[in-house]
């Protein structure tokens, strides 16, 4: 049950779980908002996404999860935990009666990892051709080493083994926590270490990369009852407060890609450890950002994990662009290794995955022949079929047809001839009501106003226009007053440019949601179609 609890707890972000009955807004660490009890008159519920806790100010109460949920729905903990469970995909049998004994097994196998974690650390200082290897090779330096747990296993075969045998672990231990092999000799001999941590700080395995030339070059901890490959995402831990604070990830192939990155100042990179990306990773991320920037190759491979890519995120409601300025370099590490200011232009100038995707198709095709464009147009349909937005849709087929030089007529003709159900992807999840969110904007709205007018330095980002009735100033005067008046400069200009992000970004979508309505009543004003995509575009770039 204990073990259960955790990973269900690993599993959902608690601002999730809250943001399913209360409307959360950021604040500093933590995030705000109405109580669920109704008693409060200014936001007086916090949730703490570090610390997984929530605490209510004015009904005084608090706690994790369970105690969430027992308290919100009026229900006893055993079926919180049942409830919450079923949101995490967990299964509770594989959990319950007699399996302390795993439960056990398990808090010894994170001990013995982490214990030899810190031998190959140690392990490391001593070498001096690995950490040539890793402080001049790979370009690592102290603080990134120490942040990723970077170290080196002996190449003596049973030197860890050994080791661990003294601090009293055995070999059931040793063997499931994947540091021994079935022989009972070392898992990694001769390797820079680089520990696959969980989103606890855990170390729950490693890829082992070979120093210099050889084969295998990575060798990976396989399946545990601590490392699932299929669920696990490289860098998370180090990366998810960025990702959270940005508004993005970004995902590339290789582990040290990921460090590279981090070290160059793009913290929101992870990678999917040895393993193609999965829809299980994808939602893992979906969770703190529909921004989702993908750094593959370019290669066949590239296109081919892209697509896929594509069409799980459809489903997710994500947001995918590919970034893919790498100035002639293999990965984003031999980037970094040039120049990291260029890593950081691409991570910013990345392009929607659809555009990228059609740009490949016509650098792969001749579209002045009848043949070119006849695939390019098969390939490129399927493609934009795929999107649930009819405005995104639109936006493509009028590019596709340019590309072409034929008329949307004429691509949509083909499209109801070559494909009599084209396959659609589920809407965007859509929860809030457009009243909600309008709620929301003049909520934010009134907030930064109050703290632009009445916050002197705090609210010097803001642009917004002060309006000049009376009673309206009273108004903010009055939120000023209640909420913001005894806060910091410093907490409170945090806060101020966090719900300016977050306003600017309600609005441009209110903004777009009006377009894509007029869009819908003046398709036959070419004119204004064009006037509206083009406002669009520019709303969707900004
Ligand atoms: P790459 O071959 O592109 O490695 O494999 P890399 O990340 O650039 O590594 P360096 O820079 O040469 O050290 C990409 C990913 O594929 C997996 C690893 O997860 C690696 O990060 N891989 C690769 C393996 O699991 N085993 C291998 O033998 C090779
Ligand atoms: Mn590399």
């Amino acid at each position: 049950m204990e073990d259960a609890r955790e990973e269900i707890k690993s599993r959902l972000a608690i601002e999730d779980v809250v943001g399913q009955y209360i409307e959360l807004r950021r604040a500093g660490r933590s995030l705000k908002g109405r109580s669920p009890w109704g008693v409060d008159k200014t936001p007086s519920f916090m949730v703490s996404p570090e610390k997984g806790i929530w605490h209510d100010f004015s009904a005084n109460k608090g706690g994790d999860i369970f105690s969430f949920i027992m308290e919100v729905e009026g229900i006893p903990f055993r079926e919180a935990v049942e409830k919450l469970a079923a949101q995490a995909g967990v299964e509770l049998k594989k959990y319950s009666v007699g399996d302390k004994r795993v439960a056990h097994l398990k808090v010894r196998m994170k001990e013995a990892l982490d214990l030899a974690t810190k031998y190959y650390q140690v392990a490391l200082t001593k070498n001096k051709s690995v950490c040539e290897y890793v402080f001049y090779k790979r370009n690592m330096n102290r603080a990134t080493v120490k942040e990723f747990r970077i170290g080196y296993s002996p190449s003596t075969g049973r030197a860890l083994r050994t080791f661990l045998e003294k601090k009293g672990f055995n070999q059931e231990e040793m063997r499931g926590a994947g540091l021994t092999t079935q022989y009972g000799s070392d898992m990694f001999k001769g390797r820079m270490m680089v520990p696959f941590i969980d989103t606890n700080g855990q170390v729950i395995g490693y890829t082992a990369r070979i120093l210099d030339k050889g084969e295998p070059k990575y060798i990976n901890t396989p399946d545990t009852i601590l490392f699932n490959k299929s669920r696990y995402i490289f860098g998370f831990y180090q990366a998810k407060e960025s990702i959270r604070r940005d508004g993005f990830v970004v995902i590339v192939e290789g582990n040290m890609d990921v460090i590279s990155s981090h070290q160059a100042g793009v913290k929101q990179a992870v990678a999917t450890s040895g393993t193609a990306m999965t829809e299980q990773h994808l939602k893992i991320l979906s969770r703190m950002t529909n921004d989702v920037r993908l750094a593959y190759d370019g290669d066949d491979a590239g296109v081919n994990a892209t697509e896929r890519a594509i069409n799980i995120a459809g489903k997710l409601g994500i947001n995918l662009s590919v970034i893919s300025d790498y100035h002639g370099a293999k990965d984003p590490d031999e980037l970094i290794q040039k120049d990291p200011a260029l890593w950081k232009e691409a991570v910013k100038n990345c392009k929607p995955a659809v555009d990228w995707l059609l740009d490949k198709y016509e650098e792969k095709l001749d579209l002045t022949s009848a043949q070119g464009k006849k695939e390019y147009s098969d390939v490129a349909m399927k493609l934009i079929n795929f999107l649930s937005d009819s405005v995104e849709r639109k936006h493509y087929e009028q590019i596709v047809a340019k590309r072409l030089d034929v008329t949307v007529e004429d691509l949509q003709q083909k499209n109801i001839s070559t494909s009599n159900s084209p396959r659609r992807l589920k809407p965007v999840k859509n929860n809030d009501t457009q009243d909600i969110k309008d709620k929301r904007l003049k909520f934010l709205e009134d907030s930064l106003l109050a703290i632009m007018v009445f916050g002197g330095e705090a609210g010097a980002n803001i642009d917004l226009e002060i309006p000049e009735d009376e009673t309206k100033l009273e108004e903010l005067s009055l939120i000023f007053e209640t909420k913001y008046k005894n806060q910091s400069v410093d907490s409170l200009k945090k806060d101020c440019d966090d719900m300016y992000r977050q306003y600017q970004k309600a609005r441009t979508a209110k903004r777009i949601a009006e377009l894509s309505a007029e869009l819908d009543k003046c398709e036959d004003d070419d004119d204004r179609v064009r006037e509206i995509l083009l406002e669009m575009k520019k709303l969707q770039k900004g």
